[in-house]
């Protein structure tokens, strides 16, 4: 049976891969700065075949990607979401360019600094975060309060956090048990302020948090606050073959 291609508006496959908004690529394309390859098209209906036509904007190649994924160091201050009225979003933070799809994988707090993945690959943010798989994910905490044996014991029973709803068991490390506490928290599900509200239960407050890993996948330790980069293939392989 014959392989269909299917072809996509020229000026529509150069918008979503980043290069400008609609209206901006049309006119690019109509000012002559587009090529398909090696031809000068002057019509932003042209039909391309995404992955095989060669299309160039201002002499720089635009390659298709089905998917994009970048490890962000989520800095305090930025929401995890695409958009935000008041906010700077992670998106915000993604100055290169990149497809118009990009959401975050699940939510960190305002204040929650960290890794943060930002994908289009929805199947894979499915599996990442669904309650089922049972994705683990690291955090470093300080806790305002004298963390004890009997919080790592509460933790590893699960912790009653809202009205009637018991957390799965977490694994609770003391780093440094003190007036202010170092802790690594192990938790396999993401409810709303999940960790805040388990220190909250045992009646102690989380002052500082920080996604260390999720999966296999650790935060790179070169990437500074608000820094991110593209995940390499090894990593993008981590994650789906937990
Ligand atoms: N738990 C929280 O309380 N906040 C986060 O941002 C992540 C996990």
């Amino acid at each position: 049976m014959a392989i269909v291609e299917c072809k996509m508006r020229l000026d529509k496959f150069i918008a979503s891969m980043g290069f400008g908004s609609r209206k901006e690529v049309k006119n690019n394309i109509r000012k002559g700065l587009v090529t398909v390859n090696d031809n000068l098209i002057k019509d932003p209906g042209f039909g391309v075949i995404r992955g095989k036509d060669r299309v160039t904007l201002k002499n720089q190649p635009i390659t298709y990607e089905d998917y994009q994924y970048f490890m962000l160091h989520k800095p305090a201050g930025v929401i995890s979401a695409t958009e935000d009225p008041k906010h700077k979003t992670v998106l915000d933070l993604l100055t290169s360019k990149h497809r118009k799809d990009l959401f975050p994988v699940g939510r960190l707090d305002i204040d929650t600094e960290g890794l943060l993945i930002i994908t289009n690959d929805g199947e894979l943010a499915h599996n990442l975060l669904s309650p089922k798989k049972h994705v683990e994910k690291i955090y470093y905490a300080r806790i305002q309060g004298v963390v004890t044996e009997e919080d790592v014991e509460a933790f590893k029973n699960g912790v009653n956090i809202d009205d009637d709803y018991t957390t799965m068991p977490a694994d609770l490390k003391i780093l440094k048990s003190d007036q202010v506490s170092k802790v690594e928290i192990i938790i396999k599900e993401g409810k709303f302020h999940q960790i805040k509200k388990m220190f909250e239960a045992r009646d102690k407050k989380v002052i500082y948090l920080k996604r260390m890993a999720m999966g296999r996948l650790q935060l790179d330790p070169e990437l500074k606050l608000g820094e991110y980069r593209v995940l390499k293939v090894e990593e993008i392989e981590l994650l789906k073959n937990r």
